[in-house]
């Protein structure tokens, strides 16, 4: 193939990647809008390199005609989740969708791979809108902690420095690290509550904090000087200091003042 029509041939696939990661990040949009808590902590993805498909095809001896049907990740899409049990509920937020159809799953959290390698993978059929139409792509989910992650993403660069041929003494450090990189899990799913008030109290806080000030600004610019540099004297000392209760009272003071002068 020559590379115009490698562009032409992985198009859709970089069309199903933009529009996956817009899905995936609007989904985590929303529930910090809603000040909720969030498993999705970030997405990202990638359309496969030519020489790695041309690598996977020479290596399974497959025809280039099917390389769409034999290669499920040129399309590839990772889901990082802060806690270990936030990946079933993105597998189930997955499994609601009417927009992209699962083909099959592969559970690599339960069923850890000999490598150390944990991870959630769900192989996707993903309808893309083309200006010739419609084109179904396959596409592959990796959904996994950000411990998960660190570790694959050092795995995979050894891999490839040492071309699959990771010393032993380098191999053992990472067996160790898969092995820390799990009880990290563990313990982060121990004080998983804990950790989830501690970040939920930081969003209430900082949304206090920005309501008050543009009431104070609001107020400035109505002239109420006075008022406002009063207000702003204490807020600066409740973002020090303050509990959420203070800053909320400290809120609805600045709301009664501006309904005053409206
Ligand atoms: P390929 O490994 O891609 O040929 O496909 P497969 O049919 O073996 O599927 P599998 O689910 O095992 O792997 C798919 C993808 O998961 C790989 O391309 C990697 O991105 C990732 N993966 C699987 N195993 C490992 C591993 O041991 N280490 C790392 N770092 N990544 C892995
Ligand atoms: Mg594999």
């Amino acid at each position: 193939m020559a590379i115009q029509e490698w562009n032409t041939f992985l198009m859709p696939y970089e069309q199903a990647v933009e529009e996956l990661k817009v899905k995936f990040r609007s989904i985590r949009k929303e529930y910090t809008r809603k000040k909720e808590y969030s498993p999705i902590e970030f997405v990202t993805g990638r359309v496969k390199e030519i020489s790695s498909i041309l690598e996977k095809a020479n290596k399974f001896n497959m025809p280039l005609d099917r390389i769409e049907y034999e290669i499920e990740d040129i399309a590839g899409i990772r889901i990082m989740c802060q806690f270990v049990d936030d990946i079933s509920l993105v597998v189930n937020l997955i499994r609601q969708r009417k927009d992209m159809q699962i083909l099959y799953e592969k559970d690599y959290v339960t069923n850890v791979k000999v490598s150390g390698y944990r991870s959630y993978h769900m192989i996707i059929k993903y309808p893309v809108n083309m200006a010739e139409g419609e084109k179904n792509i396959l596409a592959e989910f990796q959904i996994r902690t950000l411990a998960m992650n660190f570790w694959a993403t050092a795995e995979h660069s050894l891999n490839y420095k040492y071309k699959h041929e990771i010393p032993k003494n380098i191999k053992k450090k990472l067996k160790d690290a898969a092995d820390a990189a799990f009880q990290l899990d563990e313990l982060m799913m121990e004080i998983k509550d804990e950790i989830k008030d501690a970040q939920k109290l930081f969003e209430v806080k900082s949304s206090l904090v920005s309501n008050i000030m543009n009431n104070i600004l609001t107020l400035t610019s109505l002239g109420k000087l006075a008022e406002s540099t009063r207000y702003q004297v204490q807020l600066n000392r409740l973002i020090e200091e303050g509990e959420a209760a203070d800053l909320d009272s400290l809120f609805q003071e600045t709301e009664k003042s501006l309904e005053k002068f409206k």
